[in-house]
C-alpha cells in the first residue's frame, strides 16, 4: 500500500518510537508520581523526561507549562471551555478544523458567545485587512488561529497577522504545523499552543500537549478533576502546574512514544523532514497540474504551504476517486470535508469535499510519482 494520509496520523511510525512504547509496557511497573517503589520511580522520571524533551522541542521556558492530552481535540477543549464566559469575543479563521468550530458552537449555545469566523481567501490565506477591521470594531477575548490546514496545507502568515491587543489571547492550533515546521513559543506571542502527538511527531495515537504561557492557569478552570498523586490530603485540585490540568494514570507507554518521536525528529533533523515532504507534493503537483480535469486547491505558491494537496477530478465524488485510488492502486488518501467543514466553505468545495494527498517523511519520491499517475490514470478512464 502507499500510504498517503500522513495528515490524518502519521505512518509508519519510526522504529525507535515502537520501541519506546513496548519497553514501556514491558518494563515500566507502576504509575509516574503514584507509590515510591522503583518501578513508579522511573516511571515519573521518565514522565518528566519526556516533557522536558517537548519543551525544548517547542522553546517552552518551563517544562511543567507542558500538559499531556489525549490530543489536539482536548488541548483545545481545555482552553475554551476552561476559558471562556458568557458573552466573551471570540475569533476563529474560516479554515478552523471542528476540533475548534464544534466546541464554539456548543459554547455559543451554552453561554452565548459572540464567535466570528474571519474570512479566508480560497487559498485558505486569512484575508488580512478583514481580521484588522474585526480587531478594531473590537478585540477578542481568545484568537483561535489555525496554522496549518489539515485541508490545503496553507501555512498562515503568522507574523503579519500578529498584531493583537493586549487584552486578546492567542490560541494556535498546531496539530497540522507541529514537525514539519519550526515552532518557537519562547520567541513568539503564543499563549496556547496545542498539538497531537500522532502526526507530524510520529508518536502514538491518544497523545497530545497543551503549552501555555505564564500566568494563564490561574483563570483557566480544568476539564477534569481527579487524583494526581500530590496533595492527596486535600480535596481540592492542586493549582500547580501540570497537576492542576492532569489527573488520572497517564498514557506513559504513548508518552515516551512521542518523546521517541521527537528524538526521531531531532537526530534527522526537522528541516530536512519539511524539504523531503514538500518535494514530494511537489513533485506530484508537477505532474498533475496541466490535466484539465483535475482541479487543485490551495496555494498556488507552494512555499506557503505543507505537504498537504487537496484535488478533485471532474465529473466524480471525491468518495469515488479514493474508493478507485485504494481499489485499483492501492494507494491510500482521504477523501470528503475532513472534519473542516468550515475550510471547504471558504475554498468553494462544501458539501462535497476533496480528495486529500498528505505527504510524509517516509514516503518515497517513486510514491508521489505513482499516485500522480494514478490520479491521471482516474481521470482519464473517466
Ligand atoms: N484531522 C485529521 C485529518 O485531517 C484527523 O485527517
Amino acid at each position: 500500500m502507499i500510504y498517503l494520509d500522513q495528515a490524518a496520523t502519521s505512518f509508519p511510525k519510526p522504529t525507535e518510537v515502537v520501541e519506546a512504547v513496548a519497553s514501556s509496557l514491558r518494563n515500566i511497573p507502576g504509575s509516574p508520581g503514584r507509590s515510591a517503589h522503583k518501578g513508579a520511580i522511573e516511571a515519573s522520571r521518565l514522565l518528566f523526561e519526556a516533557r522536558e524533551k517537548i519543551a525544548a522541542f517547542i522553546g517552552a521556558p518551563d517544562s511543567s507549562r507542558i500538559i499531556f492530552t489525549s490530543g489536539a481535540t482536548e488541548s483545545l477543549n481545555l482552553v475554551l471551555q476552561g476559558l471562556l464566559k458568557k458573552g466573551d469575543r471570540v475569533f476563529a479563521t474560516g479554515m478552523e478544523h471542528n476540533a475548534v468550530a464544534r466546541v464554539l458552537e456548543q459554547l455559543k449555545k451554552e453561554r452565548g458567545l459572540e464567535v466570528i469566523y474571519l474570512p479566508c481567501d480560497q487559498e485558505g490565506f486569512l484575508i488580512l485587512e478583514e481580521y484588522e477591521k474585526a480587531l478594531r470594531q473590537k478585540p477578542p477575548k481568545i484568537f483561535c488561529l489555525n496554522l496549518v490546514s489539515n485541508v490545503t496545507g496553507t501555512v498562515q502568515p503568522f507574523h503579519e497577522i500578529i498584531t493583537l491587543k493586549e487584552e486578546t489571547l492567542l490560541l494556535v492550533d498546531a496539530a497540522q504545523a507541529i514537525g514539519h515546521l519550526p515552532l518557537d513559543v519562547g520567541a513568539l506571542p503564543i499563549d496556547f499552543l496545542a498539538f497531537s502527538g500522532h502526526k507530524g511527531l510520529f508518536g502514538p495515537p491518544g497523545t497530545g500537549v497543551l503549552y501555555l504561557r505564564e500566568g494563564l492557569e490561574t483563570d483557566l478552570r480544568p476539564l477534569k478533576f481527579g487524583g494526581t498523586g500530590s496533595r492527596s490530603e486535600s480535596l481540592k485540585q492542586p493549582n500547580f502546574l501540570p497537576d492542576r490540568f492532569e489527573c488520572g494514570t497517564p498514557n506513559l507507554p504513548g508518552i515516551v512514544g512521542l518523546a521517541a518521536g521527537v528524538d526521531f525528529i531531532e537526530k534527522i533533523g526537522l528541516m530536512r523532514i519539511h524539504r523531503h515532504e514538500t518535494a514530494l507534493a511537489d513533485i506530484f503537483l508537477e505532474k498533475i497540474r496541466q490535466h484539465p480535469k483535475i482541479k487543485i486547491y490551495g496555494p498556488r505558491d507552494r512555499v506557503k504551504a505543507t505537504a498537504i494537496v487537496s484535488v478533485n477530478i471532474e465529473g466524480l465524488s471525491p468518495s469515488e476517486v479514493a474508493r478507485r485510488l485504494n481499489e485499483e492502486f492501492k494507494i491510500a488518501v482521504r477523501p470528503g470535508l475532513h472534519c473542516a467543514p468550515l475550510a471547504h466553505q471558504t475554498i468553494g468545495t462544501f458539501p462535497q469535499g476533496t480528495v486529500r494527498f498528505s505527504f510524509g517523511y517516509f514516503n518515497r519520491l517513486t510514491e508521489a510519482e505513482r499516485a500522480a499517475e494514478a490520479l491521471l490514470s482516474i481521470a482519464e478512464k473517466k
